[in-house]
């Protein structure tokens, strides 16, 4: 949810400014803008709208400078415009900001009294009023923005540039991520590592309530209370590399292909392919005494929790209450001492279930995170990480994250069991040979990419799409949906298969495509009496199953996706390939932008 960047450097920066948020506009892209200092006056440049507008600005008004500040916005307070985009500037000080200052009306109803005029209709701005009003007074920077953090509720990530200051830049973080980078004679600041991966890979992670002064020569880093502290600096394991396209037209189609290779990578931590046993990090508490589980997530992250549900009340017999990180906390759940709450999050950074994962912190719950980047702030609050190796992750739709998510909490969900004694060594070494499977299953399944690519006109007229699964393809269900309508636009819904009867049932007609999770298995012939409700009421059905599946009930189908014939156990994860498939070249079919659509970002680190 928006990306910033510094750099204080030895030459110019603004073209690498604008490189830095190439790598992070999957946070954001309706607007951006850079602004540096140069011969003691700040230069602001700014566009609407995608990145390549504001180089085509760049191009005719360039922003000349060794330090400067940089943004890509993900529109919260103000519509998406120029005036509206970051840096917000007074005639001494420019600022960006990730997150959303709370209390901004009331600060803006301040300083408006104080005779401070607004160009913007942002939260923000008020931010650059507030640290100007004192450097403007003769307070040193450092001072001014001392003064004016304590004043600010909600969650910012800042960097913040001075007309009279050319040699520094100050930023500071609550809430939302911000990493100091270390170069050669220079400093940089990123919304994430991933952002300065062509500039360093030192990279130190700041906490909650630091502020930092960034200079050529180095970082001064001082903590909440305004005490110096010294912050590890690691090295980052992003290389700009891992983040090319390739040779594949998308970023999401990219992932989906990588699936097969990053489960694989992510298995091989959880697994000993040899003994066929799960091997999982080292543990302070006792699993074992693990009574009741409960799931909090997001958007995909969150189907992959519904499918874990299923996992862990099958295999270990431990309930699982499983909430969406938005409704959790407003429901003040029940949480009992020692419980074990568990948070699945492809960035770690997402407000709704980093505030989820504090409130079960504070209501003593042991914390497991499966988290996609490892320094994220969730990964970095757990007691348990649990880490998928799937690689950045930059198409906004998330793919190869839910997979390998899935692949984790099975592996999970067995050592529980385990432990728990309701799953023998045999079992164990059973599931283990079916998750070692799965990489190959993958590959399977991503050779009917040209088949799907074939149907996707079928699909692609429509104006709602209906999904059905059952058991643990019921949260596939509901995933193929939310992917297809938020690449393609399509109204889609997932429906429990035996729910459609209830009331969805009353949607169906020619018009309406639903598409049938079905692998063969004991659920089998039920989704087929519900996907038969469905054809006798005229209904599209687009039957995915096996060549078993398929050879019993496809006939009559508008179009059938043959998937291979697996165990049940990783039928959620091969199933995922054809509803991404589906969604992805339907989009492409309508000609819509299928790594950034419309009014979305990768990474919400807003609530
Ligand atoms: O980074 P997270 O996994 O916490 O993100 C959760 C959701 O925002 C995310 O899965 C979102 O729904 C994706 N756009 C789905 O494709």
């Amino acid at each position: 949810m928006c990306g910033i960047i510094g750099i204080v450097g030895k030459e110019a920066v603004s073209d690498r400014l604008v490189d830095g948020l190439k790598r992070m506009e999957y946070r954001g892209y309706d607007s951006a803008g850079v602004c540096t200092v140069h011969d003691g006056q700040l230069v602001r440049r700014r566009a609407e709208g995608k990145l390549a507008n504001l180089v085509q600005v760049l191009k005719s008004d360039d922003a000349p400078g060794n330090i400067g500040i940089a943004h890509t916005r993900w529109a919260t307070h103000g519509a998406p415009t120029t005036s509206n985009a970051h840096p917000h500037a007074t005639q001494e000080v420019a600022l960006v900001h990730n997150g959303i200052i709370e209390n901004f009306k009331q600060l803006r109803d301040e300083l408006t009294a104080r005779g401070r005029t607004f160009e913007s209709e942002t939260d923000t701005e008020v931010v650059a009023h507030l640290v100007s009003e004192q450097v403007e007074a003769g307070h040193s920077p450092a001072d001014a923005v001392k003064t004016v953090l304590p004043r600010l509720r909600g969650a910012f990530a800042l960097a913040i540039a001075f007309r009279q200051f050319p040699d520094f830049l100050i930023g500071a973080r609550l809430g939302s991520p911000l990493v100091v980078g270390y170069g050669d004679g220079e400093t940089y600041l990123g919304s994430d590592a991933l952002a300065l991966a062509p500039l360093t890979q030192q990279i130190a992670y700041l906490e909650e309530g630091d502020w930092v002064v960034i200079a050529r020569e180095g970082a001064q880093i001082f903590d909440k209370d305004n005490n110096p502290v010294e912050r590890e600096i690691t090295t980052s394991g992003v290389s700009a590399a891992s983040i090319e396209k390739g040779n594949y037209r998308h970023y999401m189609q990219k992932e989906i292909f990588e699936q097969p290779t990053v489960v694989a990578q992510t298995l091989s931590s959880y697994i000993r392919p040899l003994e066929q046993t799960v091997a999982l990090p080292q543990m302070d508490f006792d699993l074992a005494g693990v009574k009741r589980i409960t799931i909090v997530a997001c958007g995909t992250s969150y189907y992959a929790g519904m499918v874990a549900k299923y996992w862990f009340e099958t295999f270990a017999r431990v309930p699982v209450d499983i909430d969406v990180a938005s409704e959790f906390r407003y429901r003040d759940p029940v949480l009992e001492e020692g419980g074990l709450a568990l948070f699945i999050s492809q960035s770690g950074e997402t407000a709704d279930t980093l505030a989820a994962l504090r409130h079960c912190k504070e209501h003593g719950q042991t914390i497991a995170v499966v988290v996609n980047v490892p320094t994220s702030s969730m990964a970095r609050e757990a007691d348990l990480l649990l880490p998928t190796h799937a690689g950045p992750e930059i198409g906004v739709a998330s793919t190869k994250a839910f997979t390998c998510q899935l692949a984790v909490l099975a592996a999970l969900a067995a050592h529980l069991a385990l432990v728990k004694g309701k799953l023998s060594a045999e079992q164990e070494r059973e599931i283990v040979r079916h998750l070692i499977e799965a990489p190959a299953a993958l590959n399977a399944a991503l050779a009917h990419d040209e088949d799907i690519a074939a149907m996707a006109h079928l699909i692609a007229p429509a104006r709602d799409v209906l999904y059905l699964g059952r058991g643990p393809d019921y949260p596939l269900a509901m995933e193929g949906a939310l992917k297809l309508k938020e690449i393609s636009y399509i109204h889609a819904e997932g429906y429990a298969s035996g729910e459609m009867k209830h009331g969805p049932i009353a949607l169906i007609d020619e018009a309406v495509p639903v598409i049938v999770l079905a692998p063969s298995g004991p659920l089998f012939e039920k989704t087929v009496s519900n996907m038969q409700e469905v054809r006798a009421r005229g209904g599209k059905v687009v039957l995915i199953s096996d060549a078993e599946g398929i050879e019993e009930a496809g006939e009559g189908c508008l179009a059938t996706i043959e998937m291979p014939s697996v165990h049940p156990l990783i039928a959620p994860l091969v199933y995922a390939v054809p509803v991404q498939l589906l969604a992805y070249h339907v989009a492409c079919a309508k000609g819509t932008d299928v790594d950034q659509p419309r009014n979305l970002a990768k990474s919400v680190t807003v609530e």
